[in-house]
């Protein structure tokens, strides 16, 4: 018997993947990581099947409901919002699964920052302006960031960060990132992507933390900032060489003979 853990994206039930769904529709019992969790994708579990929220709920406790229902010979379907490679809290249970000989398969999901791009309506890297993504989030109550990992440093590529987590703690974002980012730098904040209460909102850096007290305080988002957040706009758009004329003449046909994926 198998513990099936599961990105269930970001909230939209549709951006459940196939795999995910025919996993819970098969599992014997399904555990679920609270309210980001849409009641539409427990909807795939078998009727009669329990689904139990885990919020709250500690490691050895998840971890015994999971031993019993395989024990039992039931498959089960462990579900994490977005994809499980971020902020999933996940490492802790695997080694537990591990060291009670339970065997685990992982399913990736869509993660928010994704849906959260989708929502903006654009792509997170453009030539010239930013060619990489931060994914960071600020200190929680239960973690603490590493030494290395500040802000700070981040911004001091100058790139895109997508910050997690960190929506009531807005104004020390933009602090921190003052240094760094020009007053005028484009930022946003996208709350709850792909659900029917998302929300958007678009301000310089300066600006964000009053368009931010326009959010409901308590609800999901990510922090957006960097030169890239202000390509959704004709008007300022630069355009990537992949699909000029010059480029595509010289270098695309080329690298397709050699099979290469450019
Ligand atoms: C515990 S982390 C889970 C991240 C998840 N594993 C993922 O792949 O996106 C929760 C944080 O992810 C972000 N988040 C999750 N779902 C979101 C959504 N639908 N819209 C915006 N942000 C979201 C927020 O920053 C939230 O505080």
């Amino acid at each position: 018997m198998t513990v099936y853990f599961i990105g269930a994206g970001p909230g939209a039930a549709d951006l459940l993947t196939l795999r995910g769904r025919d996993q819970l529709a098969g599992c014997g019992l399904c555990l679920y990581a609270g309210s980001l969790i849409p009641q539409a994708i427990l909807a795939h579990v078998p009727p009669g099947v329990p689904c139990i929220n885990t919020a709250g709920m500690a490691l050895a406790d998840i971890v015994d409901h999971m031993a019993r229902a395989t024990r039992e010979g039931h498959d089960v379907a462990r579900l994490h919002s977005g994809d499980l490679s971020i902020y999933s809290a996940l490492a802790e249970q695997l080694a537990a699964l591990r060291a009670a000989g339970i065997a685990y398969i992982l399913t990736p999901g869509v993660p928010a920052f994704s849906a959260a791009a989708a929502a903006l309506g654009q792509e997170l890297t453009v030539p010239e302006l930013g060619q990489s993504l931060v994914i960071t989030r600020t200190q929680g109550r239960a973690s603490a960031m590493p030494a290395g990992e500040t802000l700070a440093r981040f911004a001091a590529t100058g790139t895109t960060l997508a910050i997690h987590l960190s929506l009531a703690v807005v104004a020390d974002v933009v602090e921190h990132l003052g240094g760094y980012y020009d007053r005028d730098c484009p930022a946003a904040i996208v709350q709850r992507a792909s659900w029917p209460n998302e929300r958007i909102v678009r301000a310089p850096l300066a600006e964000l933390v009053e368009a931010a007290r326009t959010l409901p305080a308590r609800r999901s988002a990510i922090i957006f900032v960097g030169p890239v957040l202000g390509q959704h706009d004709d008007g300022v758009l630069r355009r990537s060489a992949l699909y000029d004329p010059t480029h595509i003449s010289q270098y695309r046909w080329a690298d397709q003979d050699r099979g290469s994926d450019v």
